[in-house]
Parts: structure tokens; C-alpha cells; sequence
């Protein structure tokens, strides 16, 4: 079964539930009152110190929050488990993926078996779960421009479809176990920032993040048939090249040096899933949806033009030339909330209040990040969807 099939029998699951319980409908109007977010929901930050040994430097994030990881890694295993109807093959997991780990490529393989040497998880499973954020990212993103060119980012990652229905608390398990893991990275080289990201703790790839002054990105899943499961299992049989998404979206913010270069880099590096990769510079007209299947292949890049009135990008999961299936139509609200909102009003409140209506926020969403590349600021926050939400 793909995962468009199951996200339908899902949907419809739900309206039924939804209909049995007579709950009103999962939209609401666009909002003008999500701006400022309680203190509470700001997430911190970590400095990853770069000139520490790769073993060393997730340490003090990572030990503190074992207990957590390990939970959420068996939430992992155990769907893992439904999808081969195997448990010992769950069991070799340990063994097939830890040898992974000096294939990647520096600083990975030390990180990795850092994190593994402080909290005592078997290194197979750290790997796990890294790989496991490769796919599974349902999310919305957005490059916008406001009317002196100047340029914000934000992203809302909506994570944990499938792991666990808390009927209790009409929740998702996985969805309520990543919000306590969720950091802000600073990564300092020389004392000096080169990168931010926004992590899992114990992740150590890069979906969301900035460099300062220069650029933004963001990564969203693309499902595709070819793509994913499919990918990462020929990689682990040995029978692929190509890169980690996580990987090369880190390693292009921490070295980048500017728009153009990155953009042409991001649509020609050869990797091991398809996405879609949210560029975001630092002067008009620098944004681009980069649509990437496995290989070396961009299936088309969308551009900001501000000129013909293409002032902001929105993605979601699907391919911007195409209709999202009706099942999972964020693309739509998120439009019309961002032309309600004009572009006399673009900057971190609006596009926060953007992403904080419904079903754009839906029950999946664990955080909402806002970046605005000339300050170098990154915000993230806690995101919570009450009753009446939508699943995904
Ligand atoms: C899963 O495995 C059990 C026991 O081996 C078997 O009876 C069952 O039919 C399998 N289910 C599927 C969906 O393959
Ligand atoms: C694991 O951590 C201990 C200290 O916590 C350290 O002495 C040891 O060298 C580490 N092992 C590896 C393989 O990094
Ligand atoms: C469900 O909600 C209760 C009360 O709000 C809370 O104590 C419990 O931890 C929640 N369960 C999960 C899995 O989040
Ligand atoms: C944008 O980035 C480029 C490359 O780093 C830099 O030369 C330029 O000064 C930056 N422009 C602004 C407006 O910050
Ligand atoms: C970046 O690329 C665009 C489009 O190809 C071009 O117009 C622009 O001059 C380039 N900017 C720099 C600084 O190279
Ligand atoms: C404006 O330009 C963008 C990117 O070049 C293009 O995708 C879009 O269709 C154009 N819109 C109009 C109204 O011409």
C-alpha cells in the first residue's frame, strides 16, 4: 500500500469519526491573533561547538534526554515492525544499520557513535533514528518577500503520522514525544556562528535552518514512488549511491556563501530520497522551490518573481504543478491566508499567524520556525492543535 492510499483511508477514518462525534469543521478563518506565541512555547538554544571532536559535541544535549529518545525509538521499532509484520527482523536492525555509520561522511560517523557512546542506545538505532526524518515530513513551508525585498522564511514540520492514535487524548503519540526534543542549534566554529538549525535532539541532519546574512532552507517529504523507503532500503543493501538529504541541507548552510551557488548545488547533488528543498536568500527575488527526485535530478525549480507578483512561495508535499489530493489540501488555505494577509504586512507575525490556522496547524504540527536571513534571526515554537483539529 503507498502512502497516498493510506493517508485516504485515513481521511476518510476520520470524517466518519469526525461526523460520529458531531465535532465542528477543522478550518477556521485566517488569524490575526497567533502573534507573539506564549514564552513558553520558544524553544532554546544549544551551541554545537564545532571545534569539539564530532564524539564529543552533542553530548550535553543528548544525555539529559535519554530517557525520551528511547521511548520515542521503541514508538519507531514497533512501526517498523507493522510495516515488515516481522519482530526479529526488528531485532537485526541493530546489526544491519550500525556498520552504516562509517559510510557516511565526516563529521557523521563520530557524531553518531557519540550520541550512541552517551546515552547507551545502540548505535543501529541512532541511525534508525536519523534515517527515519528522511521520510515521513509532512510540513508547509514559505519564502516571502516583502515590499522592499527583504526576504522571511518559515516552516511548519508536521511529523509522526502513523505512530500511535492517543484516542484518550485524540493526539498523536510520536507527535507529543518530539516536542521535548525539540532545539535550536547554533553551530559556532572559532567561537563564531556559520549555521543554524533547527533539530530533534539526536538528529543530526539539517531539514530547517539559516546561515546568517546569507541564506535559509527548509525540506519537505515528497512522496513519490520511487523515492523514500525505496531509496534509503537499496542504500542500506549497498546498491546506491547518493547523499543523505539531512546531511547535504547541513553541509550547504554551514558552508554556504551564497544564494546562487547553493541554489545550483541543491539542484544537481545526487541523493538517496526526493523532496522538496524551500531556498530562501537575503535580496529580491532569491527564493526557489527546488522539486528533487533521487539521483542527480531537479524536476523543476519555481522562482520567486516579485516583478509579475510572485511574492511568496508556498509548499506543502506535493508538486506545486499539480493539485494536492483532496485529503490533504494545505496548500489552498495557506494561499488564501497569505494574499488576506498582503504584502504590505509581511514579516514574522504575519506569517506566523499563517501557519497557526487551521488545517495548515493540524495535529501533527510540533513546531512552527520563522527565519529572516538579513538579522539572522531564528525563531522557533511549540505548536499544539486543541480540539477541533484536523489529523494531518
Ligand atoms: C504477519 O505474520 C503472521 C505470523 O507470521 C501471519 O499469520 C500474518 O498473516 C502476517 N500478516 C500479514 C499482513 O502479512
Ligand atoms: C564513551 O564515553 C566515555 C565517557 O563517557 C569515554 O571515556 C569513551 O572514550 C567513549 N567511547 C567512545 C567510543 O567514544
Ligand atoms: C494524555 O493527556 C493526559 C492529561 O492531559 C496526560 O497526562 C497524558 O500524558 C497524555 N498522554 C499522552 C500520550 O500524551
Ligand atoms: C547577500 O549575500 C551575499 C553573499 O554572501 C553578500 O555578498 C551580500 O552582501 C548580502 N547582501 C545583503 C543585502 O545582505
Ligand atoms: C544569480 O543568478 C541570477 C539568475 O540566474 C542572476 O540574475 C544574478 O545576477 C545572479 N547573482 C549573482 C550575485 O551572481
Ligand atoms: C511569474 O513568474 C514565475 C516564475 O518565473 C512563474 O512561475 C509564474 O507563472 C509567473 N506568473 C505570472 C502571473 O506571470
Amino acid at each position: 500500500m503507498d502512502v497516498k492510499t493510506v493517508l485516504s483511508v485515513l481521511f476518510l477514518l476520520s470524517i466518519s469519526w469526525a461526523n460520529a462525534q458531531d465535532l465542528p469543521p477543522f478550518t477556521e478563518d485566517c488569524r490575526s491573533d497567533a502573534y507573539p506565541p506564549p514564552v513558553k512555547d520558544k524553544v532554546g538554544t544549544y551551541v554545537l561547538n564545532l571545534d569539539q571532536a564530532p564524539e564529543d559535541r552533542w553530548t550535553g544535549l543528548v544525555k539529559p534526554l535519554t530517557e525520551k529518545l528511547i521511548v520515542l525509538i521503541q514508538d519507531i521499532k514497533d512501526l517498523v515492525g507493522i510495516f515488515v509484520n516481522e519482530t526479529k527482523a526488528v531485532d537485526y536492525l541493530d546489526e544491519l544499520l550500525a556498520p552504516m555509520a562509517d559510510t557516511f561522511p565526516e563529521p557523521y560517523p563520530g557524531e553518531l557513535k557519540g550520541i550512541a557512546n552517551a546515552t547507551g542506545i545502540p548505535l543501529g538505532q541512532v541511525i534508525l533514528y536519523n534515517v527515519f526524518y528522511e521520510v515521513f515530513t509532512v510540513c508547509t513551508s514559505l519564502v516571502v518577500e516583502d515590499k522592499t525585498g527583504d526576504l522571511f522564511h518559515a516552516r511548519n514540520l508536521d511529523f509522526g503520522l502513523f505512530l500511535g492514535w492517543d484516542a484518550k487524548n485524540s493526539t498523536w503519540a510520536l507527535t507529543e514525544r518530539l516536542r521535548p526534543l525539540i532545539i535550536n542549534v547554533d553551530y559556532q566554529q572559532g567561537g563564531k556562528t556559520v549555521g543554524k538549525g533547527v533539530h530533534f535532539a539526536g538528529y543530526v541532519g539539517m531539514i530547517t535552518g539559516m546561515k546568517p546574512g546569507v541564506l535559509s532552507l527548509s525540506m519537505n517529504e515528497r512522496f513519490q514512488a520511487e523515492g523514500g523507503f525505496i531509496g534509503i532500503i537499496e542504500w542500506v543493501l549497498g546498491q546506491r549511491d547518493g547523499q543523505w538529504m539531512g546531511f547535504v541541507l547541513r553541509d550547504a548552510v554551514v558552508k554556504a556563501t551564497d544564494f546562487n551557488s547553493t541554489l545550483q548545488y541543491l539542484t544537481s547533488v545526487d541523493l538517496l530520497a526526493p523532496g522538496y528543498i524551500i531556498l530562501g536568500g537575503n535580496s529580491t527575488g532569491q527564493g526557489a522551490i527546488i522539486t528533487r527526485s533521487i539521483g542527480t535530478k531537479a524536476d523543476d525549480v519555481k522562482m520567486l518573481n516579485p516583478s509579475n507578483g510572485t511574492w511568496y512561495l508556498v509548499e506543502t508535499n506535493y508538486d506545486n504543478w499539480e493539485s494536492p489530493p483532496f485529503f490533504d489540501n494545505r496548500r489552498a488555505p495557506a494561499t488564501k491566508c497569505m494574499n488576506t494577509m498582503t504584502q504590505a504586512n509581511v514579516g514574522l507575525k504575519g506569517i506566523f499567524n499563517v501557519l497557526s490556522t487551521k488545517p495548515v496547524r493540524n495535529l501533527l504540527t510540533t513546531y512552527t520556525a520563522l527565519m529572516h536571513v538579513r538579522s539572522g534571526t531564528l525563531d522557533t515554537y511549540l505548536q499544539y492543535c486543541p480540539q477541533p483539529c484536523f489529523p494531518w
